[in-house]
């Protein structure tokens, strides 16, 4: 029997797929790319945009002619947008070819939905939430893992759907995490990437922060490469977490925190809880404590109300920071959040200007920024053979840039140093240097 898991979201999603292929493994299935000989299909979904929304329903509508000639194929479909109302009954009316509807929150559910639906024939739907934060998943690799330390999300930003789709935010305890991070160091793991929506309120529902959870990681995980955690919200990065940051060797030097607009405005009407006078402070202190740290970023244009002053605002404040990178985003207007409401949406084309405004501006910041990397040596973790040129490698130096370099591929799953000898305003290349 063999399986297919389609992913469309974030790390969280990712990580949620990593666990159900742990169950269909442990059932019996073998992972397939080719959704032709698939026995089972599962599509983890996300509807954090538009867009992602849509690719669910093509690809569903795509595969209806497979499951009319494989009826016993298992369709499955599962992640945020089953969290929520609305798109299951899309899936539950149109695609009726859906077997199985599941959430993000009882994946582990799913040995008994598979032969409820075995042996009633009929949709099997079951969304309940409950927790599962669970041990000892399989990963997609075996040399980089992700570990949850906390579901949810207790920020309401008024554009975002996820505190809809996964509930409040709820903490793991410290020591189930450090348990599970020591585990897969000792099983050889070189890279761990701690998960939740806002990484820095980790614990508020414990009474500990994230800053203690680092120390208690950094006592008693020794033979760690590389810490990384996902994602930070500018509003609880605190003093400790920088302090924190700089004093453990293992933690990369890598700070993603997302900005969302330059208008202090905009932030306001976005629930951010930060002016951008205050997220210029933060990373005056980031680069005070870490003159080297690469600073990512997540920005979006074309937020309901933004005026061009406020478009202004936000390039402005990002040829002040410069940032290494940044992903960028079309305001999306998602149904059920508040700012969906708003009767001050920008026009598609006006955003779609904006857009590329902000990518003229922001480009060959990132390309500068690579350009001050020539001649320097980092520690890189080899990830893959690169997709275009099957003689390279392709990795992540500590500070979260990739990088191209000639290599056997033996190397994966190592950590080499590499000497940056050129670049583009996206990627590194370079040579291996012993
Ligand atoms: N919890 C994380 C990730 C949220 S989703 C965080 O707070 O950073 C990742 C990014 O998607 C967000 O940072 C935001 O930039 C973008 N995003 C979220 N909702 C969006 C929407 N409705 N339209 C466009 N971009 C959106
Ligand atoms: Fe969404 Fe804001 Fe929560 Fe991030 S912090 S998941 S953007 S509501
Ligand atoms: Fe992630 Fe998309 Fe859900 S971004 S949390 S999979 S809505």
């Amino acid at each position: 029997m063999k399986y297919k898991i389609f992913t469309y979201g974030c790390q969280a999603n990712e990580h949620d797929s990593e666990r159900i292929a742990y169950i269909l493994e442990k059932l019996g299935y073998t992972a397939t790319d080719d959704e032709k000989e698939a026995d089972f299909i599962a599509y983890n979904t996300c509807l954090i945009r538009e867009n992602a929304e849509l690719k669910v329903y093509g690809h569903l509508g795509a595969i209806k002619k497979l499951k009319r000639e494989k009826p016993e194929m298992i369709l499955a479909v599962c992640g945020c947008m089953m969290q929520t109302g609305p798109a299951r009954d899309v899936i539950k009316e149109k695609y009726s070819h859906v077997d199985i509807i599941f959430g993000t929150g009882n994946i582990d559910k799913l040995p008994e939905l598979i032969s409820l639906h075995k042996t009633t024939n009929q949709i099997v739907v079951d969304v309940d939430s409950y927790i599962d934060l669970d041990n000892g998943y399989i990963r997609a690799h075996d040399f980089t893992a992700y570990v949850n330390i906390m579901t949810g999300c207790d920020n309401f930003c008024t554009y975002c759907i996820v505190p809809y789709a996964r509930g409040r935010e709820k903490s793991r305890p410290i020591n189930e995490i450090v348990q599970e991070v020591k585990n897969l160091a000792n099983r050889g793991y070189k890279e761990i990437t701690l998960l939740g929506q806002n990484v820095n309120s980790y614990g508020k529902d414990l009474g500990h922060t994230f800053p203690e959870l680092l120390y208690a990681l950094d006592a008693e995980v020794k033979n760690l490469d590389i810490l990384r955690f996902m994602t930070s919200h500018p509003k609880d990065l605190s003093d400790e977490l920088i302090e924190a940051m700089s004093k453990i060797d293992m933690i990369a030097k890598h700070f993603h925190l997302p900005l969302q607009s330059g208008s202090t405005k905009v932030l306001k009407e976005m629930n951010r809880k930060y002016s951008s006078d205050d997220y210029k402070l933060l990373v005056r202190k980031l680069r005070d404590k870490m003159p080297d740290i690469c600073l990512t970023t997540d920005i979006i244009v074309g937020f309901a109300g933004e005026s061009e002053q406020d478009h202004l605002d936000t390039i402005e404040l990002c040829k002040e920071v410069e940032f290494d990178s940044a992903f960028t985003f079309i305001y999306s207007p998602r149904p059920g959040t508040p700012a969906a409401n708003r009767e001050d949406q920008i026009p598609e084309e006006i955003k779609s200007r904006r857009f590329q405004e902000l990518l003229d501006a922001i480009y060959p910041i990132f390309n500068k920024k690579n350009k001050a990397e020539l001649g320097k040596t980092h520690k890189v973790i080899v990830e893959s053979v690169s997709k275009n040129n099957d003689e390279m490698l392709s990795g992540r130096t500590f500070s979260n840039k990739l990088i191209h370099f000639k290599g056997n591929k033996e190397l994966i799953g190592e950590v080499v140093n590499v000497k940056v000898t050129s670049h583009t305003s996206f990627t590194l290349e370079g040579e291996i240097i012993d």
